[in-house]
């Protein structure tokens, strides 16, 4: 053969031996060949499982895939390229074949609420906010608004509210409609909302899963009527986390049970210290035996992991003072996201929540002095004495 043939096929397309890898490879092939196009055209015919394309399966992703899937208690998953896009795909599977109607929590992640105000309604999804932790409102709204979907988190962005999940699944039921549960800041290590009824799970990835702050992906985890439906829809929209990050992701999650149980231990001291310093008006933390939702957040959360953010007030202070607060900040990370290894701090009014309106923030209790922390898994002492200096400084 030619040079420039031997170029594009020496060395390729080698049947892997007897040696099984101990790790998962990076995959990175977008086409799978076979020796007869009868088997081929069995696989894309989904006849029998088989790769063939990588916008509808491949071989790295597939693997993160059945570790979601295991750790969550799910029938199937998808790994997708964001938290965000795996939001996306699961509101679509859980609304085909369903009334075009949402309830969702009032309280959720900015961009969530932006996925529904500016993408679902003006495709004709008709949305409507509920208090989550009040069965009698959801019941109320689900009789009066018939929805196709229930939305909530499990811990919810940034006020750290807790809805009761097995009581919600059975509202949902009895509605007819699907329960999507974003399991981010909670992770299948305290809950696994499957388990307690739910249809959908979505994880932002980028969070705690991957916990290292250098990937960003999704994973929306299903029961066993919406994964067909969520597969299909993502064969034609494609939303697919690519092989590197599906490594990456993996790699993160061997470690992310005892990442998280640090973290959760960390968060815990840094809650009770935060709540006794006089320069602290309020703090937003579920293991608070004062937290609106304590009755839930005990049957919900026996383990006694509450989570790893933190949320407070500083007293009186203006954004700037906020500002100055964090810019005084050596250790702690002042950055957008949650859930890495690192601690960091965020704040919602000019981050995560910055893209709604004031009054829309205020009804949701995100006031200007609020900040959000994301402990890490250092020491917490560190931690601690980091805060204590920005809070003499600003
Ligand atoms: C609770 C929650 N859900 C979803 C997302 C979106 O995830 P991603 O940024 O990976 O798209 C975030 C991001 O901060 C989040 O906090």
């Amino acid at each position: 053969m030619k040079i420039h043939t031997t170029a594009v096929h020496a060395g390729d397309r080698k049947k892997p031996g007897p040696a099984v890898p101990t790790t998962t490879p990076i995959s990175t092939a977008t086409a799978f060949t076979y020796d007869k196009m009868e088997e081929l055209d069995r696989i894309f015919g989904r006849e029998v499982p088989g790769y063939s394309y990588s916008r509808y399966d491949s071989p790295t992703s597939a693997a993160l895939e059945e570790l979601t899937t295991a750790l969550e208690s799910g029938y199937g998953s998808l790994a997708c390229a964001s938290g965000m896009s795996a939001l996306h795909i699961a509101l679509l599977a859980a609304l085909t074949d369903r009334r075009k109607s949402i309830l969702a929590a009032d309280a959720l992640y900015g961009a969530t609420v932006s996925l529904l105000m500016k993408v679902l309604e003006p495709m004709g999804v008709a949305v409507h906010f509920v208090d989550v932790c009040n069965l009698a409102a959801v019941e109320k709204a689900a009789t009066e608004h018939k929805p196709g979907c229930i939305l909530m988190e499990t811990v919810s962005n940034p006020l750290l509210r807790v809805g009761p999940i097995a009581g919600l699944a059975a509202i949902a039921k009895a509605a007819g409609a699907a329960l999507v549960v974003d399991n981010t800041f909670a992770t299948p290590l305290l809950v696994r909302p499957l388990e307690l009824g739910a249809n959908i799970v979505a994880h932002s990835v980028t969070k705690y899963l991957a916990g290292h702050g250098d990937v960003l992906g999704g994973v929306a985890i299903s029961d066993e009527a919406h994964l067909e439906t969520m597969r299909s829809l993502s064969r034609i929209i494609g939303p697919v986390l690519g092989p590197f990050e599906s490594y990456l992701t993996m790699r993160g999650m061997k470690t992310f049970p005892l990442r998280m149980e640090r973290q959760c231990a960390n968060a815990c001291r840094v809650a009770s210290w935060l709540a006794s310093h006089p320069g602290i008006e309020r703090v937003y933390f579920p293991a608070d035996p004062a937290h609106p939702d304590a009755a839930t957040i005990q049957q919900q959360f026996p383990q006694g992991l509450y989570g790893a953010i933190v949320s407070f007030e500083l007293k009186g202070a203006t954004r700037d003072e906020v500002f100055r607060f964090m810019d005084a900040l050596k250790l702690v990370v002042r950055a957008t996201s949650l859930g890495d290894v690192h601690t960091m701090m965020l704040y919602p009014v000019m981050s995560s929540h910055r893209e709604l309106s004031p009054k829309h923030r205020e009804r949701m209790g995100i006031r200007e002095n609020l900040v959000r922390l994301s402990v890490g898994i250092e020491a917490v002492e560190d931690i601690i004495a980091d805060i204590e200096q920005a809070l003499k400084r600003y």
